[in-house]
């Protein structure tokens, strides 16, 4: 008898992998504002099936897209994003700083976001970026507005966070929503806290990755992912390590069918 097969990474194992290899970063990489509707529009007809975005809470507590904690980078608006109302936040435009043709583009809202994704059947990779302070608080009010949004799909969002406090806040309000641990090295004992937090996936710098890592990973019964690979060279060395997919800005680069 395979006494094993009982065990919690056993389990985790089993689960099946629904995910492309291939996954867009913020949308569309650089080629459209980062974490726009529009974003994900040019990703899309790139041909990618997955897309990357990075997800916060707004002042009224609604999941909105923003990389930075602060807004000046990416929109016309100043300070913390997490200070704006959703309301006052698609009232900014977050595609004028990229080129013209974006202007008027507002940050989306989750909602928008997975209306579009589950209308052109794509998967979705939520990045829980927590405001300063509010990691716990954000995964759980990100996992149960995912878990709503999806209610009935085939093929739920995948969270991932650098912070394990958004992890532990989405596991305890929706357990059985996939969960994965990035990280920038691989150092520690990051391999205990993707376990413990039953991570399906860890996600590493790629310039970090070995092939001892990703052995280390797959053996605790997750799939390694990496991000940001942008150029050939590091693409090859990443899938002959055995890599289960890749995070990459360059969709003009690396056809997503090649997989
Ligand atoms: O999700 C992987 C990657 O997006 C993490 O880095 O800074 O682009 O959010 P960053
Ligand atoms: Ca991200």
């Amino acid at each position: 008898m395979n006494s094993h097969l009982n065990t919690p990474t056993a389990a985790v194992n089993r689960r099946p992998w629904p995910y492309p290899f291939w996954v867009a970063h913020r949308g569309a990489g650089r080629l459209a504002p980062e974490n726009t509707l529009a974003a994900f529009r040019v990703g899309a007809g790139y041909g990618y099936r997955m897309f990357e975005c990075d997800v916060k809470l707004s002042q009224d507590e609604l999941a909105f897209l923003l990389h930075d904690d602060t807004l000046e980078r990416t929109t016309n608006g100043s300070g913390l994003g997490g200070a704006w109302s959703l309301a006052q936040l698609c009232a900014l435009d977050a595609g004028g700083w990229h080129s013209p043709i974006y202007a008027g583009e507002s940050p989306p809202t989750l909602g928008q976001i997975a209306q579009f994704c589950i209308a052109n059947h794509l998967a979705l990779n939520i990045e829980l970026k927590p405001s300063p302070d509010l990691g716990y608080r954000t995964g759980q009010k990100v996992a149960d507005e995912a878990a709503q949004l999806w209610r009935n799909q085939a093929v739920p969002p995948l969270l991932t966070s650098f912070d394990p406090k958004a992890l532990e806040g989405a596991m305890a309000a929706q357990s059985a929503l996939p969960r994965g641990l990035l990280i920038e090295t691989i150092e520690g004992d990051y391999l205990d806290v993707a376990t413990r937090l039953e991570c399906v996936a860890t996600v590493c710098d790629h310039t970090a990755l070995t092939p001892e890592a990703v052995r280390a990973i797959q053996a605790r019964g997750m799939k390694a992912l990496c991000y940001t690979a942008n150029e050939a060279s590091d693409v090859a060395r990443l899938l002959a390590m055995g890599i289960d997919g890749i995070i990459t800005d360059r969709l003009d680069r690396f056809a997503p069918a090649s997989r």
